[in-house]
């Protein structure tokens, strides 16, 4: 998940003028009449929310993905609803302006509506998230409704989805054959329908977006599904060059934090080994007559 190997510095652009009013399922809805971009990213710890939210981010995920780049799982298969909650509840805590979305785990809505409705809301009440996002087309639209139906925000989610890439014959491009693309229209349309207020487009051919998004009336999110879409996502490792794993496609790097990070932690290691860290500065002091009055009690002592 780590794109390009170029080394970038990314462009000092600041912040964009967005305001500081909460992005709400309405926000997005209004941006995509505007014809406004959205952007979305992942996060997956308080700093950086924080990060993100200064940056003028419209919408957080905490993704899944979370299995891979912070829990050291080979897929997103394994992460349980509680390490999901620990991660979405502490982005809560660093997040104001952004709509918050978690992510509901492989396992933990697919059973029955009930399973699906009660999980969400555990994200809801546990995590404070705004909404939650759900992978696939076929039973997850019937999961989605009875969300929908029990007040809380869906996020669709189709193309690859990594929850059943064992199915879908591994983590590679969907809907490259037209019978493909229609199951991926069909899903998408039957997600519009029951009521989710965006979706996510993951590795699509650009053309099957551009086809389709004439018949999308929510916001659409891609990632490596092209330029059509309302707007994209990233994954924050992705982004900024931290995972240490392979790189999809559609993975735009910004800045390699990855070997930035290894400098630094070089660094130290050499400066405690030669005595270089710590230095005066990273010192605290204690007043000569405190030091006096130690050293004289210390003699009783010893
Ligand atoms: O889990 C995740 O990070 C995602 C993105 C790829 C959209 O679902």
């Amino acid at each position: 998940m780590s794109g390009s190997t170029t080394p970038l510095e990314p462009p000092d652009v600041g912040a964009p003028d967005v305001g500081r009013e909460k992005v709400t399922v309405q926000t997005l809805a209004a941006m995509k009449r505007a014809g406004d971009p959205i952007v979305m990213v992942t996060a997956y710890d308080v700093a950086a929310a924080k990060l993100v939210d200064a940056a003028g981010i419209d919408v957080v995920l905490v993704g899944d993905t979370s299995a891979m780049t912070v829990l050291g799982y080979d897929s997103t298969v394994p992460v349980t609803v509680e390490e999901m909650l620990m991660l979405t509840a502490a982005v809560r805590r660093g997040l104001e302006r952004p709509l918050l979305v978690g992510d509901l785990p492989f396992g933990s809505y697919e059973i029955s509506d009930e399973q699906a409705v009660a999980t969400a809301q555990r994200f809801v009440k546990e995590a404070g998230v705004d909404a939650v996002k759900l992978e696939r087309g076929g039973t997850s639209v019937d999961r989605a409704r009875a969300i929908i139906d029990a007040g809380i925000p869906v996020m669709g989610h189709v193309g690859l989805t990594p929850q059943t890439a064992a199915s879908l014959g591994g983590y590679k491009a969907q809907g490259r054959t037209a019978s493909q693309a229609i199951a991926i229209a069909r899903s998408a349309l039957e997600l519009q329908d029951v009521g989710c207020f965006a979706i996510v487009f993951e590795a699509v051919p650009a053309k099957l977006t551009e086809v389709l998004m004439p018949h999308m009336e929510i916001p659409v999110i891609g990632i490596g599904a092209g330029a059509a879409t309302d707007g994209q996502v990233l994954i924050l490792h992705d982004l900024v060059g931290l995972y240490h794993g392979r790189a999809p496609r559609f993975a735009k790097r910004y800045m390699n934090l990855r070997e930035d990070m290894l400098k630094a932690l070089q660094a130290y290691d050499h400066e405690v080994r030669t005595h270089a860290y710590p230095e005066p500065e990273h010192t605290y002091s204690i007043p000569p007559e405190e030091l006096d009055g130690l050293l004289t009690e210390l003699e009783t002592l010893v």
